[in-house]
């Protein structure tokens, strides 16, 4: 195993492992000792089925299975597929699901409206575009390092609610509006979350982010707009340029990210995890409810 930064802040490129070759006891140790510290790791070359990628994902956690989650009830867990094609061609431009693969160009952190948010996410590439659709991380665990006091004495022991159709609703009502959008309740989490492994701590802030808890509508959004702007400096973002087979994966406690435009007459087709975290990840630190 070698490995090589991605910025001299955070990330690593990972060379000479198998994906597929991962078991708890057999290089899942290191793994994942890296990825406590580094916050990001990118594989080339990989060539994971929708079975490995699932498998690698339980690895880190249970899988995250919002059907399941939002019925109460099992369901089968399928990996996602992000993607402009379906079996019936491209989306069109106003179709509500590319305006949904779009909502994920906001800076974001996964899951953050659920009931137990992410750990991480496994992203993988099969079809990709000649130019754009690249996917950016920003380490908040760096940023929150190099934040100036007076905005870090506002978030240090703050509180912010969390809601999936907020961010929506910066690109469409209608998207909004969606079902799948407002199923879940309004969710508060602490905005620090220290690593229980290396205790460094970071902002755990998404686009979902709508309220910081005994502020004024408009100064929390100030706040929020403020602290992911700081935290998607260039000094603090990796800007992945995907080739087929790329496994990218990021911890969602230390990073946000987003995706970036593509020219939708091309195909593009990723499929993605997240795992869900445990108390052993440090939800304690940030649980409220
Ligand atoms: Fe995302």
């Amino acid at each position: 195993m070698r490995t090589t930064p991605l910025t001299p802040r955070f990330g690593l490129l990972v060379d000479g492992v198998d994906l597929r070759d991962l078991r708890a006891d057999h290089l899942y140790p290191e793994i994942r000792a890296l990825f406590e510290t580094h916050s990001a790791l990118l594989f080339r070359d990989q060539s994971l089925t929708d079975d490995e990628h699932a498998r690698l994902g339980t690895l880190f956690g249970p899988l995250e299975n919002r059907e399941a989650m939002a019925s109460g009830r099992d369901v089968a867990f399928e990996v996602s597929e992000l993607s402009n094609q379906t079996g019936a061609g491209l989306l069109a431009e106003d179709d509500l699901r590319l305006l949904n693969l779009q909502a994920n160009m906001l800076w974001h952190t996964d899951s953050t409206f659920l009931p137990t948010p992410a750990l991480i996410n496994i992203l993988t590439a099969r079809v990709v575009p000649e130019t754009g659709g690249e996917t950016e991380l920003a380490s908040t665990r760096a940023a929150w390092a190099d934040m100036p006091d007076p905005m870090k004495a506002q978030l240090r022991d703050a509180v912010i609610w969390h809601r999936l159709s907020h961010s929506r609703s910066k690109l469409s009502a209608d998207l909004a509006a969606l079902p799948s959008m407002t199923r879940w309740p309004d969710r508060p989490w602490r905005a620090i979350w220290p690593n229980p492994v290396t205790g460094e701590e970071a902002l755990f802030i998404a686009s979902h982010a709508f309220a910081v808890e005994g502020m004024g509508h408009q100064e929390g959004q100030d706040l929020i707009d403020a602290a992911i702007a700081f935290c998607t400096r260039p000094d603090y973002v990796y800007s992945h340029q995907w080739r087929p087979g790329d496994v990218l994966i990021w911890d969602e406690r230390a990073t946000l990210h987003r995706g970036r435009p593509w020219d939708y007459a091309q195909p593009r087709i990723l499929t993605s995890l997240c795992c869900s975290v445990t108390t052993a990840d440090g939800l304690d630190a940030v649980r409220l409810i």
